[in-house]
């Protein structure tokens, strides 16, 4: 690893606050924002377009080895925007149909050594804040500071189908609810970078929190010495 700047590198479940806390602090620290959940949601949707079944792994490592993803977060709007192979797909990323697929084709191990390649050379001379599942434990283990968000998966699913209503995405609230039971159980049980709290990850239960005072904390614990 070549990196010399300092990253600021975060973890959690789905609906624990991660994307916008990191987009908080990315604004107030004017730190490059790498959502590698996109990336993942990015190569599923890459596979759909293709016709190829998500368990398919010889063709979903296949065309991992020739993605072009690109992010551009602008800190004014918070609006980050998803660019696969040179086509904003940023909403298309986040609907059912890809969310669904998205934790199967992120157990397989040559794609999440493509995608941490990807995620190194993006974060390659930046100040950046990354945040995913495996970031504080594979990605950047050595990461200036490292968080662990977390939230009762009640509040979740809550804060996850409150968002995709926002963005005029249909759903239901129990398919949210099913969703969220099976990315937990997938992304944590799965046998290669699976998602954990790091030992020295600091970890902020975020359920009775608002996000003013996770943000509080997180700068908190950015500015002390480590
Ligand atoms: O953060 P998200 O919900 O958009 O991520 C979508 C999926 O991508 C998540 O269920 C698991 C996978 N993922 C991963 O395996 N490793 C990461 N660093 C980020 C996401």
């Amino acid at each position: 690893m070549t990196q010399l700047k300092p990253i600021i590198a975060i973890d959690g479940p789905a609906g624990s606050g991660k994307s916008t806390i990191a987009k908080r602090i990315a604004k107030k620290c004017d730190l490059f924002y790498i959502d590698t959940g996109a990336m993942y949601r990015a190569l599923a949707l890459k596979a759909k377009h293709l016709g190829i079944d998500p368990e398919n792994n010889v063709a979903i490592v296949k065309i991992s080895k020739n993605i072009n993803i690109e992010l551009k977060y602008e800190a004014a709007s918070s609006k980050l925007t998803v660019f696969l192979d040179g086509k904003d797909v940023s909403e298309e990323i986040r609907k059912p149909s890809i969310t669904e697929h998205v934790s199967t084709i992120a157990k397989i191990k040559e794609v999440r050594e493509q995608m941490v390649l990807l995620q190194r050379k993006m974060a390659e001379g930046k100040n950046a804040i990354l945040e995913g599942r495996d970031i504080t434990t594979v990605v950047f283990p050595d990461a200036y500071k490292k968080f662990y968000l977390d939230a009762d998966p009640e509040e979740r699913i809550k804060r996850r189908f409150l968002e995709l209503k926002d963005k005029k995405i249909a759903v239901d609230e129990a398919i949210v609810q099913k969703d969220i039971t099976f990315r937990d159980k997938t992304d944590s049980t799965r046998e290669h970078a699976p998602l954990k709290r790091a030992q020295d990850a600091i970890y902020i239960d975020t359920t009775h929190l608002s996000i003013d005072e996770v943000v509080c904390r997180v700068l908190k614990e950015i500015q002390k010495k480590p």
